[in-house]
């Protein structure tokens, strides 16, 4: 199915207001997070609320009140199928365990696919106001301005940002950190995954690695880290494999190389 720039455009504009509307909503559980009730789902690290669920609920509606034809994939509520070849793809809240013990590391995450790739990505951190926007072919930017990465930042004199959960083995985490650090890097994990890719596409990190993730917490930082110049390990985008988890990596093309062989010397 073909994408007009008009399509493109107007949905483009719908995720940057709900990503900042939802955005909201997210900060006012945050400030009385005190009073939420706190689950798990795989395991006690794994947590999950009603802000997430209602956050999420918000985005659902939102995009079926203007956009009924278009798929959506959201971290709480699964997969519906759309007709228009386009489809939305959200995580409410990235970085759940920073949000529930009060840091201000956590974002929402909204990409919209088309033909198997993010063609947008807007990425919201409501606790430092920020506004991470991009689609294919207009550019990334923060807050309006470009993002246009430097080639001469590199693993070594950078930071990179590493992520882990419950998928990987602690040994596997310990040697990917070891790797990075005799490569003259080092690495850096604030607890949300989507908001590091922002920052990797802001040029505040070099890259970011994590060996298991889904498609909610990577599609939107993918199209920001691309439009700024970036380069990203491939991810299924479409049928089953698109509901899987799978490596994640974005990086500045000047270490980009780097961090693959890191991750494939420690498969
Ligand atoms: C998690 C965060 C974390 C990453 C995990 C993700 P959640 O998402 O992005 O940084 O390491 O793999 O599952 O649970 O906060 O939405
Ligand atoms: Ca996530
Ligand atoms: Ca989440």
């Amino acid at each position: 199915m073909t994408m007009t720039d008009t399509e493109l455009a107007a949905r483009f504009a719908l995720a940057k207001r709900l990503a900042a509307e939802a955005g909201a909503m997210a900060l006012d559980y945050f400030n009385r997070r005190d009073t939420l009730v706190i689950e798990t789902k795989r395991d006690l690290q794994d947590v999950v609320s009603i802000a997430d669920r209602n956050v999420e609920t918000f985005l659902r509606d939102r995009v079926a009140e203007v956009y009924p034809e278009d798929g959506f994939l959201g971290e709480e509520f699964g997969f519906g199928e759309g007709t228009s070849g386009f489809t939305w793809v959200v995580d409410p809240i990235d970085g759940t365990a920073p949000f529930v013990n009060g840091m201000p590391t956590w974002c929402v995450s909204v990409a919209i696919m088309h033909d198997g790739e993010p063609v947008v990505g807007v990425i919201h951190a409501p606790c430092s106001n920020e506004l991470f926007a991009a689609a294919r072919g207009f550019g990334a930017t923060l807050d309006g301005e470009s993002l246009h990465l430097d080639p001469s930042r590199n693993l070594q004199n950078a930071m990179t940002g590493i992520g882990c959960n419950s998928y990987v083995t602690p040994e596997r985490v310990g040697a990917i950190i070891a790797g990075l650090m005799q490569r003259g890097g080092n690495f850096i994990r604030n607890g949300s995954g989507a908001l590091m890719l922002a920052y990797v596409a802001a040029g505040r990190l070099v890259g970011y690695y994590e060996p298991h993730m889904r498609a909610w917490d990577c599609m939107a930082g993918f199209c920001l880290v691309r439009e700024a110049g970036g380069q990203t390990l491939d991810f299924p985008g479409t049928g089953e494999a698109f509901l899987q988890g799978h490596p994640v990596l974005a990086a500045n093309q000047s270490c980009y190389e780097d961090l693959l062989d890191l991750h494939m010397r420690n498969l």
